[in-house]
């Protein structure tokens, strides 16, 4: 299962850490950067290829960290068809995907410590989509609303 990721120079080390906890546990993960740390990078510039990944379905799905994550969460969500989502606590990493199919989840490398953030990361990649009658509801509002 692929897990994309991206990350400006606010996320640059917590996005090495998630990559290397993905892929002790097994996943294969695509890096769409930054792949060095450059303190000038731009956010838009590195989260915008994930997204459009995560929405081409490429990869499953997608962790994308900035400094706060709300950059993030900002550029993802214009992309058609990405849900994503900044994340700080894990009610929100596992229901998030269960009821609304989140499919891109977007950290705070300087916000939240690294124990957490492993959490969360696992809470996103192991929940599963309900597909049940109501939020398969809202989902067609939204995709009416994006069109
Ligand atoms: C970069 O310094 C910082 O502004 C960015 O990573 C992010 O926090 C934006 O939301």
């Amino acid at each position: 299962m692929k897990i994309g990721l991206a990350a400006d120079h606010g996320g640059f080390e917590l996005k090495n850490k998630v990559r290397s906890w993905l892929q002790e546990a097994g996943f294969e993960t695509v890096d769409l950067g930054a792949h060095e740390y450059d303190a000038e990078d731009d956010y838009p510039d590195l989260v915008h290829p994930l997204a459009a990944a995560v929405a081409r379905g490429e990869v499953f799905r997608g962790i994308a960290v900035c400094g706060s994550g709300v950059g993030a969460a900002i550029v993802a969500n214009k992309t058609k068809g990405v849900r994503a989502a900044l994340i700080t606590e894990t009610y929100s990493a596992r229901q998030g995907v269960e009821h609304d199919d989140m499919n891109l989840m977007c950290l705070g490398g300087r916000v939240i410590g690294p124990e957490l953030a492993r959490e969360l990361v696992f809470a996103f990649v192991h929940a599963r989509y309900s597909g049940e009658e109501r939020h398969e509801r809202r989902l067609d509002k939204l995709k009416k609303i994006e069109r």
